[in-house]
């Protein structure tokens, strides 16, 4: 694999959601850091003009809120515009021309799977493949089945190391920071098992609903949106080996074998719900039976992991927006003072959203003549102003042919073998209110010992 940088970048799919929400703002910003001087094309088949494309481009940056008129006139300059129906040869000719003397460029497919094939065809057979990368979106595939299919076409033209699968979840400060938590500090390793680590959480909750994407999430669902990827990511930074190196390989390898260690679901340890109202969205079906929640039991079948259940919870519609995770450690053996059962266990709380924080949940002392204590937490938190969003570091490494945080054919294809049971079976699909913590029978997913562990807002700490 080539590692020169890109010299044009080609969207997909220009006139979408994504390209709104997500890649001009991430443009934007790599133009504003100076990052990115190649041609951008969009394409779409919107029968749209290069004017309209730069218009929509400037509504979505400055509904980001970060507008700057200098700075996006620079990002229009660089902008073209291809339209055209992707199945017709000719829409490529006209992309070939725009691409002008570009030799490496890379492109972005943000389109629905269903379009990959012809797309890959058409690129290769204009020759706009040579010397290219491709990004494409999750999820990746609706199923292993699927996911292999789509590995095969793009494999028709473009080697895996030229490949880009996007999950804007590695992208994220705070999930890397939760592989250099575990993997910069030796106090975590004696206890990062077994022995230790009583269970897992990790909590995805939004509370916002599907926001005009209801023909998009009838087709995904919560499983295949965000658990398949986000948070089976997610589960393997937690619970993999250490590399064996800093090459990405090495992690990379790591996390396949994570991956492939992960018991297939069963749908008995699997709760799907649907929040009340969804079936009025527009683009859902009266009778959907696809679920805006799930909760769920996952087994790691490794020495490490053994009987350590991972819980893993996500859903529309819920008490807040937060993303955690709490790492609940065993009660010690004996209670010397009050009853045990009384007071928390200890525990490692990874807030992974709207806020980073690493904290430990400890007991002290209370003040006082009797030998009693009070829970405490010890927080280590970030807050930077700088950061760069998931999509402007995720492409900017893709345009440098980094490929550290994507995710490969191996592991994508070993996170559905997890997943396919429940696809195929139809687990019911139980009713909440928005604004709770999902189906009521999602409390029996975890075990007697535990009961899930609600994201709370973060208190505000003096700085
Ligand atoms: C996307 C899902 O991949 O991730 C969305 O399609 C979800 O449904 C989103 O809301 C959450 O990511 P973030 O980074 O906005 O919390």
């Amino acid at each position: 694999m080539t590692t020169l940088n890109s010299d044009a970048f080609v969207f997909f799919g220009a006139t979408g959601d994504l390209a709104y929400k997500k890649i001009f703002p991430a443009l934007y910003a790599m133009v504003h850091r100076g990052g990115v001087a190649i041609p951008i094309i969009g394409m779409a088949r919107a029968g749209w003009t290069l004017d309209k494309l730069k218009q929509r481009a400037r509504d979505s940056i400055e509904h980001d809120g970060n507008f700057e008129p200098a700075c996006f006139d620079k990002l229009a300059a660089q902008l073209r515009y291809v339209d055209g129906d992707y199945t017709d040869p000719a829409t490529f000719t006209k992309l070939k021309q725009a691409l002008g003397a570009a030799a490496r460029p890379i492109h972005y497919l943000a389109i629905p799977p269903s379009m990959f094939g012809s797309v890959v065809q058409g690129l290769a057979k204009s020759g706009c493949a040579e010397n290219a990368r491709v990004i494409v979106e999750k999820p990746f595939g609706r199923d292993l089945a699927s996911a292999q299919a789509l590995d095969r076409t793009l494999h028709e033209v473009f080697t895996e190391s030229s490949i880009f699968r996007i999950d804007h979840y590695l992208g994220k400060e705070a999930v890397q920071n939760l592989l250099y938590f575990r993997f910069a500090n030796t106090f975590l390793e004696p206890i990062w098992n077994r022995h230790y680590i009583q269970d897992v959480q990790i909590t995805m909750a939004e509370q916002f609903g599907v926001e005009g994407r209801g023909a998009f999430y009838e087709e995904v669902g919560a499983i295949r949106d965000v658990v398949q990827n986000h948070l089976l990511q997610v589960t393997a930074l937690l619970a993999m080996d250490p590399p064996t190196g800093r090459e990405p390989q090495a992690m990379q390898a790591e996390k396949l074998r994570i991956f492939r260690a992960m018991r297939p679901l069963d749908p008995q340890e699997v709760v799907r719900g649907q929040f009340t109202g969804y079936r009025h969205e527009k683009g859902v079906a009266k009778d959907s039976q696809i679920e805006t929640f799930a909760a769920l039991r996952l087994h790691i079948d490794t020495w490490r992991w053994s009987g350590v259940p991972f819980y893993i919870r996500t859903g529309k519609c819920l008490p807040i927006s937060a993303t955690e995770v709490r790492v609940t450690l065993k009660r010690p053996p004996l209670a010397i003072f009050e009853a045990g059962e009384d007071m928390p266990a200890n525990y490692f709380r990874l807030r992974l959203s709207p806020e980073v924080v690493i904290s430990e949940g400890a007991l002290v002392k209370r003040n006082g003549e009797q030998m009693r204590g009070e829970p405490v937490e010890l927080v280590a938190r970030h807050r930077s102003a700088t950061e760069k969003s998931p999509y402007e570091r995720l492409l900017g490494d893709a345009i440098r042919g980094d490929t550290a945080l994507f995710t490969q054919d191996d592991s994508v294809e070993a996170a559905w073998r997890v997943i396919d049971p429940v696809l195929a079976t139809q687990t019911p699909v139980l009713d909440y209110a928005a604004g709770t913590w999902g189906p009521a029978a999602a409390n029996q997913i975890v075990k007697s010992q535990d009961t899930w562990h609600d994201p709370a807002p973060e208190k505000t700490l003096p700085c």
